[in-house]
């Protein structure tokens, strides 16, 4: 638990400061739609990202910080203590998007823990403790299978070789290719030699539960398990209107009926169950011709790993039926898989007394989302802060965060970092 005071009461971050700051980031592969809302696609390793990389790898050397690159392409910057031989406290996030993902998931965390060093070296504070912010390669997995993935490897959950293997859902670019063409195949040692003392990330909360019930601050106590796969279905490729409905063998009408299985499946296991077909690929995609092959994938996540893997069982059975019924070849690869995570409940509890201390609202609550802090919390005591989303929308260019929200939850970052380094 915290003390009764915060660390260093009077320090405030710089709301105009840090929300330049993410304007600046979203400019670059920024997505504008018809309503005036606008996004960003910064799919990892592409040259968006490493634009984005760039500006933010920038700020980080203005700041007077070491910049650290690894193996796998995360960006570690140092603000130095005056102990080296203690560890550092760590503030994280990423800065890579889905397709069509807004300006605040991820970047805000990142561009936070920036605020953060500034506002420190304004008030001339130093720490005995170094202090890290930092960004993680690929946390959307978008484009390279598993999400977390920078992190996981990180933390030591994915070994480097199999990770720079992995192949671009969408161009077949392999990663480790990626890395050294955007300039960012790095010489430090992944996984890290050096566990922080403590990770701390700022994120929007990507749902509606804090807008539903009009509070400022999201405490984390864990995360949900995630269980990504791919499924490929083949079958006949055949003429649409000569072949009878009895003899086709049609992967597009798999697929539609894997979609509508996943749905149905969630209103079984209940509520807490979610599952999603996101995407969804038929070969050769044309008005007359009954398809050769389809591909798509099924997200699971659930706060139980009982009933996770229970909608991971029933799906396979499903499957096997399906294969049987229609005579098609099913096969399946699994791109993701991670059990939930619960954070550290000193940690957790020291988010909730100071978001408290700040006169905010606060509310516990399990993230939907997988995040960086969830690899992290493996190798260190972790916590997450989550600040609203309008109408609760993320992965989405429409998503936002008010700047008094977002203003809320970097102070919070900011005494929780104090409380971390032992300032004030
Ligand atoms: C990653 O952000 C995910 O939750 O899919
Ligand atoms: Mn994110
Ligand atoms: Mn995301």
């Amino acid at each position: 638990m915290a003390d009764e005071t915060p660390a260093a009461p009077d320090l405030h971050i710089d709301i105009e400061r840090l929300l330049t700051r993410i304007d600046a980031l979203g400019q670059i592969g920024r997505i504008d739609g018809p309503n005036g809302e606008w996004g960003n696609a910064r799919l990892a390793l592409t040259d968006a990202d490493r634009a984005g990389r760039d500006l933010v790898v920038g700020w980080m050397r203005e700041l007077g910080m070491e910049i650290a690159v690894d193996a796998i392409g995360n960006v570690v910057a140092t603000r130095a203590g005056s102990d080296p031989s203690l560890s550092a406290v760590m503030i994280g996030s990423h800065i890579d998007t889905v397709g069509t993902g807004g300006r605040f998931d991820g970047n805000l965390g990142v561009l936070a823990g920036l605020e953060i060093v500034e506002t420190l070296d304004a008030a001339g504070l130093a720490a005995e403790r170094p202090l890290q912010v930092a960004f993680f390669t690929d946390e959307e997995g978008s484009r390279f299978a598993p999400d977390m993935l920078g992190s996981q490897v990180y933390v030591g959950g994915l070994d480097l070789e199999q990770a720079l293997d992995v192949v671009a859902a969408d161009d077949g670019a392999r990663l480790g290719e990626e890395l050294v063409r955007i300039g960012y195949a790095g010489d430090v040692e992944c996984p890290t030699a050096r566990p922080p003392h403590a990770f701390v990330e700022l994120h929007i909360e990507q749902g509606p539960i804090l807008e539903a019930d009009d509070v400022t601050i999201g405490v984390v106590e864990g995360v949900q398990g995630i269980s990504w796969t791919e499924i490929v279905i083949i079958g006949q490729s055949a003429h649409a209107g000569t072949t009878p409905m009895r003899l086709r063998h049609d992967p597009a009408f798999c697929a539609a009926a894997i979609a509508t299985y996943v749905r149905d499946l969630t209103h079984h296991l209940g509520s807490d169950q979610v599952g999603t077909v996101g995407r969804i690929e038929v070969h050769p995609n044309l008005v007359n011709v009954v398809p050769a092959r389809a591909a798509l994938t099924v997200d699971l996540r659930n706060t139980d790993e009982r009933v996770l893997q229970e909608a991971e069982g029933r799906l396979s059975a499903f499957l096997e039926e399906l294969a049987e019924s229609e005579g098609v070849q099913i096969s399946t690869t699994t791109l993701a898989r991670f059990e939930p995570v619960e954070f550290d409940p000193a940690m957790v509890d020291l988010v909730e007394t100071t978001a408290r201390r700040l006169g905010h609202s606060t509310r516990r609550l399990s993230s939907g989302a997988g995040h960086d802090a969830q690899m992290l919390a493996r190798i260190c005591p972790t916590a997450m802060i989550f600040t609203p989303s309008v109408n609760g929308l993320s992965h989405n260019i429409a998503e936002f965060t008010e700047a008094v929200d977002i203003e809320a939850g970097a102070n919070v970052l900011l005494q929780v970092v104090l409380d971390q380094l032992e300032v004030g």
